[in-house]
């Protein structure tokens, strides 16, 4: 059997992983992968249910794949991801174009599911939480993204239940892949052409397999050799404990970069939000970060307009971003949730939430505009990934992951490379290349 299967991926990096592992299996039934929705004959969406209108987005989307197809054999089509776990049977009945249902731990059924769908013509639906069976089975199926910059999930799931949030109950309990198999898959990672290994989590810094905790993971991973960079994402302040902070001070392949979400700027927020966490604490560890390296920069997520939030909370979140001068930030207007606590509660007032997200965007960029500027004509360790899309020049990451444009040619991906920053915009650098160069930490 040979089929052509069109993949698309909504939503977080952890998406673009199962993405990718999902492929590697299928491809063992036959599977080939195209960019070209008319051409598949299998169409597999990987969604996302983070935010409002997550469901509708999906709904759309399969309203698009129906006219493509009006006039052709129709595709199996396959729904995976966070918003097959949460609306699970619902979806069967409400579309009757779906086939397949499979929700984010139950990935190692899908061949025999596809399979069994094929012989029965029977619609399916799967979402039951497994994933210590469904790593086993991923494990033993190699990782061939075979990219500089790779992901490799450590974890999955969340205990945290902030009130606002979806994912506790699309992914199920935390779990943490046995230490050997992660360190198996990484070794083959590296032995096919990363440099950089992203390890991922929606509470990466929550890891723990037998007292093996996340620092252990990455000092583990330094002996690699041919791995130059790793990164981790994302962490939980409660779970930014002292041996994870303590290895930037010896640490050669970690970058200076770290993703720390806070939500909000005021404690009042942050309880309603049942975050675990305080002000005081987020700044104790960034001050931390900064007495072990004074080039370590934070990154950030922001939830505005939560339930309850005033002017002197949102005050208090300006006063944050001005405190810590985050870069790379994302912020977003509170959106409810079907299902958690946060969901009925009374909306702060759109128009307020919407000039509130405006002021915070506004700067938070000129934080990031501020922070590109002063590279221009600094010399910057970039790691280079692939050519740009119209294949005329190369794409590469700071250390920062700010990505940067140079003058270059398929030699140079997975090089790490001297450039000097000619000129810079809110998100990219634009440079020319000096040399190769030996990565040092920030
Ligand atoms: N585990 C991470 C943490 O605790 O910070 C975050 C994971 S979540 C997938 C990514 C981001 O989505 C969150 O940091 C939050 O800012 C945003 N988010 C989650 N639920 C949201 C909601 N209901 N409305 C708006 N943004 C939301
Ligand atoms: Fe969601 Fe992160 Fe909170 Fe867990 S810790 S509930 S993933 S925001
Ligand atoms: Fe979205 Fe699920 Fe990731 S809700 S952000 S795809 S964990």
């Amino acid at each position: 059997m040979i089929e052509k299967i069109f993949i698309k991926t909504f939503g977080c990096q952890m998406n673009e992983y199962d993405s990718n592992r999902i492929f590697d299996s299928i491809k063992k039934i036959g599977f080939q992968r195209t960019e070209k929705y008319e051409e598949a004959s299998c169409y597999l969406l990987n969604t996302c249910h983070i935010r409002d209108k997550a469901k509708e987005k999906v709904y759309h989307e399969i309203g698009r794949v129906k006219k493509i197809f009006r006039y052709k054999k129709k595709p199996l089509v396959i729904i995976v991801g966070c918003v097959a776990q949460a609306e699970n049977e619902e979806m069967l009945k409400r579309e009757p174009y779906i086939d397949l249902v499979i929700g984010p731990q139950s990935y190692h059924k899908i061949n025999d599911t596809i399979l069994n769908h094929i012989k029965k013509k029977k619609k399916i639906e799967i979402t039951e939480f497994d994933p210590i069976s469904k790593f086993k089975y991923l494990s033993k199926i190699k990782n061939n993204a075979g990219k500089v910059s790779s992901f490799l999930t450590i974890q999955e799931g969340c205990d945290k239940f902030c009130h606002f949030c979806v994912v506790p109950y699309t992914r199920g309990p935390e779990y943490s892949r046995p230490f050997n198999q992660v360190l198996d898959e990484a070794k083959y990672l590296v032995d096919n052409g990363a440099k950089e290994i992203i390890l991922l989590g929606q509470n990466v810094n929550a890891y723990n397999d037998e007292n093996n905790k996340l620092s252990d993971l990455i000092l583990e991973l330094e002996k690699l050799n041919g791995l130059e960079r790793v990164r981790y994402t994302t962490s939980h302040p409660k779970d930014m404990t002292e041996d994870l902070i303590n290895i930037y001070k010896y640490s050669k392949k970690l970058m200076p970069l770290v993703h720390l979400p806070v939500q909000s700027g005021s404690n009042k927020i942050l309880e309603l939000m049942n975050r675990k966490h305080t002000i005081d604490k987020y700044i104790k560890i960034f001050n931390k970060f900064k007495e072990i390296n004074s080039k370590i920069e934070f990154s950030s997520d922001f939830i505005i307009g939560y339930p309850g939030e005033d002017e002197k909370d949102f005050k208090d979140t300006i006063n944050l971003i001005n405190r810590i001068d985050f870069i790379n930030s994302y912020s977003f207007i509170f959106s409810p949730r079907p299902g958690t606590v946060a969901a009925d509660l009374k909306l702060v007032d759109k128009k307020i939430s919407i000039k509130r997200l405006e002021k915070v965007q506004n700067l938070l960029f000129e934080n990031q505009m501020k922070m590109n500027k002063s590279l221009e004509n600094k010399h910057l360790n970039v790691l280079v990934e692939n050519l740009t899309e119209d294949r005329t020049q190369v794409f590469g990451r700071t250390e920062y992951m700010t990505s940067v444009i140079l003058d270059g040619n398929k030699s140079d991906i997975g090089k790490i490379v001297q450039v000097k920053i000619k000129q810079s915009n809110r998100s990219t650098l634009f440079g020319e290349k000096i040399n190769n160069s030996n990565q040092k930490v920030a």
